[in-house]
């Protein structure tokens, strides 16, 4: 739905050059909810807004939803069969609106009632009244705020603000939704409410959607996969569940670590935790349970079977896009020889088994 490739963008200031985007390559699928997440300055904006053309690139090729942009020293080209002809204002509109996009700041108009925001992409498109009004209608049931036509934006929560913006950003049916930080200002209820909102929307609508974010915990919550970012580039990829169950760049674990019971393991193996002290012979592991065996009661089989006392210290299951990840440290004592064989026994069972201390 859009893939991105070798895109660059740097902002030339008095100051100095700020690389916003080095080489940034992506591949979003119709019909998902894509992640990307990045502390402050990452260029998650930047992205954004170069994907709906609000700022032009200096050089890469974007294919969005069919149509291919190539972009050379910032001028603007879309590529028809072979040939590359230079973008003209009517294209680039045409791409924009087919891109709905909602903010942090959910940018309202406050003197618009919550109908006349709704309606303001709508004008000027050659539709009636009447149809506005319907389609006005429709969106607002969409949000669920249908008795709000009337009132002005103050007279909203947050949560409802956001509401507003999502109704107006699919005003003209776009099949792509960008939403940059959307729920950043908003308490933990309305960011439930505005993600569960989104996931319906996916659904409902087929709507493809960009999800920027600093917080993996919304990721986890409604992205299928995400792009973690870091100075303009990503620098991991890939399923949700994967990379909270193996997440490989520093900034990846300090992401999961921020959303997962299971990153604090970690950090308390770093921290070295009393709580992790193993006695005299004794194996200190990290198990980690992944889709195909959380569930199965290998502990207490391996326990059994080997003849190995395996006390738990720390344990945790968490749903991530509906699949269970479960992790554990446990201290396995016993017979050296013993606890080897119970240990290769659960990675037979596909438990990933990482000894983290001997006592
Ligand atoms: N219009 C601009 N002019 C100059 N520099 C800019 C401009 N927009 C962004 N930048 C710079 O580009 C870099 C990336 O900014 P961007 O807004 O994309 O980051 P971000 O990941 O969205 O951050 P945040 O989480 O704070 O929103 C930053 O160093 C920023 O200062
Ligand atoms: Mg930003």
């Amino acid at each position: 739905m859009i893939t991105i490739n070798h895109l660059c963008k740097t902002f030339r200031l008095r100051s100095g050059d700020v690389c916003a985007a080095r080489d940034m390559n992506l591949d979003i699928h119709e019909g998902e909810i894509y992640g990307v997440i990045g502390y402050s300055g990452a260029g998650k904006s930047t992205l954004v807004r170069c994907i709906n053309l609000l700022e032009t690139p200096d050089d890469g090729e974007m294919t969005i939803d069919g149509t291919t942009v190539v972009i050379r020293s910032g001028r603007v080209f879309l590529r028809e069969g072979g040939a590359e002809k230079p973008a003209s204002e009517k294209q680039l509109n045409a791409l924009r609106r087919g891109i709905g996009m909602i903010f942090q700041q959910f940018n309202l108009l406050d003197r618009s009632t919550v109908a006349d925001n709704v309606a303001y992409p709508l004008r000027y498109t050659g539709m009636s009244r009447a149809d506005i009004d319907a389609r006005v209608r429709e969106l607002l049931a969409l949000v669920d705020l249908t008795d709000k036509a009337d009132v002005y934006p103050s007279q909203l929560s947050g949560g409802q603000k956001q509401r507003v913006a999502i109704a107006r950003a699919l005003a003209n049916r776009p099949r792509i939704l960008l939403s940059d930080e959307a729920t950043s200002a908003l308490d933990p209820d309305a960011t439930e409410s505005i993600l569960a909102l989104l996931r319906d929307l996916n659904r409902k609508l087929g709507l493809t959607i960009v999800l920027i974010t600093h917080e993996m915990s919304v990721i986890k919550a409604i992205c299928q996969r995400v792009a973690v970012m870091e100075d303009g580039a990503v620098v991991e990829e890939g399923e949700v569940y994967d990379l909270f169950a193996h997440p490989v760049q520093p900034i990846t674990k300090r992401f999961v670590q921020s959303a997962s019971p299971l990153g604090k393991i970690d950090k308390m193996i770093v921290e070295g935790s009393p709580l992790l002290r193993v006695g005299p012979g004794g194996y200190l592991v990290k198990l980690l349970f992944h889709r195909d065996c959380v569930g199965d009661s290998l502990i207490s089989d391996v326990s059994r079977r080997f003849g190995v006392n395996l006390n738990i210290v720390l344990a945790n299951v968490e749903e991530i896009q509906g699949v269970a990840l479960g992790g554990m440290i446990a201290a396995v004592e016993g017979a050296p020889e013993a606890v080897q064989a119970a240990l290769d026994y659960l990675r037979d069972k596909h438990v990933s088994v990482e000894v983290i201390a001997r006592g």
